[in-house]
């Protein structure tokens, strides 16, 4: 009856959790929430300023579909600031989200039957849009131990005759990893010669806590500009999620399929979003950096919170907003699973955290510290106590 193409795509495994926890919520409880994936804090004050202007001048029309040029000029303007690199607005459209700029580059990239290289722990959407264009995901695996390093020689290696992309994601959603410049660095140089795009998703490019160097633009467009898209979003930097704002920066020729494609779809991002982002952009970027201190105050704490129980086995993630445990060593015959121990911990202490079922890593949680430094806190403690109540009967099987 429906498209056969779905038939390869999933449903979120966090949406019986979410249910789960909308119960008990309703119910009165008191549910400490740490699946959230966007920032706690108001989009700042000057942005909707420029929302509010925007409406009241009537700029409530259709706009070119890749975006208005003022808009898109800031975007270059951006990342010359940023990374250093010239982009041109033809080589700029703006999407309705990161989503859309992902999904727009899996349209116009990918046929039936390529293959898509990207790595795991992984945001789930990356691979399903891969499948929802009838394209094959090919999972590269990470693990904590290796602080969950991208490593250029695993990627090189899992090219087929078939692979027409890499898309890799840093800062990582669920990990907080960072790659390696160098490591992107090698990816590109033989992508540059068979041919294969990269596409990374830069989603959590402004939510760095660590003074490392991440200009993963700059090495890119110095060896493989004409196979580069990067696929980035006002959502977590300024706090926009509901406002539906991304782009993508891609060669102009690519840039003109996206316009066809956005065309006949969706066209133009709400205008005004659209001023709304020229205000983020061109403006202070002093609350971008506020909420990254206190992003990574918070960070600081739950990890030496939950650390404490060496059972936690958790690297300090460099970016992003979420912490991702290994737990299996809490694991018992009763709790036998993350998926288990995630219900278990929601049902006896109220605390919702994604299971690492989501993203292809069993025996995982990931902990999102957007929330304020209480809940934090809260949540912590009662983590901390549904830990050991398991660990008593773990010693005993032993
Ligand atoms: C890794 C990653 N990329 C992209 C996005 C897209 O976000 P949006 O569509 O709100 O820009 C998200 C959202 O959670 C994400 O985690």
């Amino acid at each position: 009856m429906f498209a056969e193409r779905l038939a390869q795509v999933s449903e979120s495994a966090t949406m019986k959790v979410a249910a789960e926890a909308e119960r008990l919520r309703r119910a009165g409880h008191d549910v400490v929430d740490f699946s959230v994936g966007e920032p706690d804090f108001p989009t700042p004050e000057h942005i909707k300023a420029a929302a509010k202007d925007a409406l009241d001048k009537n700029f409530t029309r259709y706009t070119a579909v890749a975006g208005i040029p003022e808009l898109r000029e800031a975007i270059c303007a951006r990342y010359k600031a940023d990374y250093g690199i010239g982009v041109t607005p033809a080589e700029v459209l703006m999407t309705f989200g990161g989503k859309q700029a992902l999904f727009n580059t899996a349209l116009a990239l990918l046929n039936k039957g390529d293959e898509v290289i990207t790595h795991a722990p992984f945001w789930p959407t990356i691979p399903e849009q891969v499948k929802l264009v009838e394209a094959t995901p090919i999972i590269v695996p990470t693990t904590w131990q290796d602080s969950f390093a991208v490593h250029a020689d695993k990627v090189l290696a899992a090219i087929t005759p078939k692979t027409k992309a890499i898309i890799l994601n840093s800062p990582g959603n669920p990990t907080g990893a960072l790659i390696d410049e160098s490591a992107v660095a090698a990816i590109a140089d033989t992508a540059a010669k068979r041919s294969i795009w990269i596409v990374v998703d830069l989603c959590y490019e402004h939510l760095i806590y660590e003074d490392v160097p991440h200009n993963l633009p700059k090495v890119l467009f110095d060896r493989h500009r004409d196979r580069t898209v990067l696929a980035c979003s006002a959502s977590k930097a300024y706090a926009m999620t509901g406002w539906r704002a991304g782009w993508t920066i891609a060669p102009a020729s690519l840039t003109k399929i996206f316009n066809t494609i956005q065309g006949q779809t969706t066209s133009n991002i709400t205008s005004v979003t659209q001023k709304a982002m020229v205000a983020a952009l061109t403006g202070s970027q002093q609350p971008v950096a506020a909420m990254r201190d206190e992003f990574r105050r918070r960070r600081d704490s739950i990890h030496g919170w939950l650390t404490a129980n060496p059972a936690i086995q958790c690297v300090k993630p460099k970016g992003a907003f979420y912490l991702f445990p290994n737990i299996s060593g809490l694991l018992t015959d009763t709790v036998s699973s993350s998926l288990e121990f995630a219900s278990q911990l929601l049902e006896k202490e109220h605390v919702v955290v994604t299971p690492g079922e989501a993203f292809d890593a069993p025996g995982y949680l990931r902990i999102s510290y957007a929330t304020s430094m209480e809940r934090l806190r809260e949540g912590a403690d009662r983590m901390l106590r549904f830990a050991e109540s398991l660990q008593p009967a773990k010693a005993s099987a032993r």
